[in-house]
């Protein structure tokens, strides 16, 4: 049986199905319902949040015959029709492989064609930042004066990339992050529609996982789904990941407060054996010291950090143990030795150096 990746499998195909933008979906809806549709859009924001997704969404309601509420009604002559992948009336141009200014021509051409069968025709132009100079100017030209039929929906990555030009052209949304919480309700729902089973702290950690993104989430939750035969357990979850298990990175840190040398290294000889990777170690670590510093500072803190309670009552009682100073110190030492770790042929030593030397009180590059 071919696999589909969850991610692809669960592409969301109305604007409710959408999680985390409701600042913008709501705002398209909007201007559907009130007839307000604009010619030119910018969406930025991390990979995987839904730009592509929300273009094909509105390009599909902008069409619909008999929009309920701004969305397509998924049952007129158009919808039935733009259910249809290859829809002529929606292009999909991947700028990173068309980014010649003959491209840009083209398009143009195009762009004096009426849309057949439907009121607009939609142009979705992909990593748009990787346009040359001269295509950016070609598309400058189309997006001055489009006919009224044509709406440009640009998505990038990196919108610091694009000229002024483009910028002041278009209605711009930024699509955010998509918090822990949000993410580990829609993991639930996908796994449930899955038959995969799943234990509550297995969804945080894999949420965690995804940094704000849902394909990079589903993406983790794929792996680790087919490592444990679609039996998600948070054992196997940690083992995918490669993390450390909190509880051993809250005992690590006791025995930086305790200063005990000797300990420290023992334990990081037994991650080591472990087969654990030092570098994505000493990332858990700059993130624990992190996370103790939210910890001591914010009155909300778990709602940053979303441990499950047990844990979040750990890392309170350890975080009121040490000084802010030195946590602060803790996270700029530790994440400069993730970067190094990754280059370095003696990881070992340069872990412990980097421990000893945190424990001491001084930078490594200092003395
Ligand atoms: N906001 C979201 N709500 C629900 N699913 C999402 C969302 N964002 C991304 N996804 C999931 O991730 C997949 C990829 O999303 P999409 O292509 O829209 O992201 P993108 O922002 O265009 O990413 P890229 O920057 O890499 O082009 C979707 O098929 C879907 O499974
Ligand atoms: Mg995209
Ligand atoms: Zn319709």
């Amino acid at each position: 049986m071919n696999h589909i990746a969850l991610y692809r499998k669960y592409r969301p195909k109305t604007f409710d199905e959408v999680i985390g933008q409701d600042h913008i979906t709501k705002t398209l809806q909007n201007q559907i319902m009130n007839d307000q549709v604009g010619h030119a859009y910018l969406f930025t924001g991390t990979r995987g949040t839904g730009k592509t997704s929300v273009a094909k969404i509105f390009a599909r309601a902008v069409n619909c015959l008999s929009p309920v509420n701004g969305s397509a009604c998924g049952e007129c002559e158009n919808c039935k029709r733009l259910e249809q992948e290859n829809d002529i009336n929606i292009i999909e141009i991947d700028a990173a492989s068309n980014n010649k200014v003959d491209d840009i021509r083209q398009i143009r051409e195009k762009v004096k064609f009426m849309p057949v069968g439907a009121k607009y025709k939609v142009y979705i132009v992909d990593e748009v930042h990787m346009l040359s100079d001269s295509a950016f100017n070609a598309l400058l030209k189309t997006l001055e004066e489009p006919p009224p039929y044509i709406i440009f929906i640009l998505a990038t990555t990196e919108v610091h990339k694009l000229p002024q030009t483009i910028l002041s052209r278009c209605v711009r949304f930024d699509f955010r992050l998509v918090s822990v919480d949000e993410l580990s309700k829609h993991l639930a729902k996908v796994f449930d529609k899955e038959n995969i089973t799943y234990d509550a702290d297995s969804l945080k950690i894999i949420a965690n996982a995804g940094e704000g993104s849902v394909r990079d989430t589903l993406s983790i939750a794929d792996s680790i789904s087919a490592y444990s035969q679609g039996q998600i357990t948070k054992e196997k979850t940690l083992q995918v990941l490669g993390t450390t298990d909190i509880n051993l990175t809250l005992e690590f840190f006791d025995k930086i407060y305790d200063k005990e040398l000797g300990e420290v290294l023992s334990y990081i000889d037994k991650i080591e054996k472990e087969g654990k990777n030092l570098a994505v170690f000493a990332k858990d670590l700059s993130r624990h010291a992190r996370d103790l510093l939210v910890c001591k500072s914010c009155k909300n803190a778990n709602e940053i950090l979303n441990l499950t309670d047990d844990v979040f009552e750990k890392f309170s009682s350890q975080a009121e143990k040490f000084n802010e100073k030195d946590l602060i110190r803790y996270m700029q030492v530790f994440s400069s030795a993730e970067s190094e770790l990754r280059y370095t042929l003696s990881v070992r030593l340069l872990l412990e150096t980097t421990c000893l030397n945190a424990i001491l009180g001084f930078d490594a590059k200092k003395n």
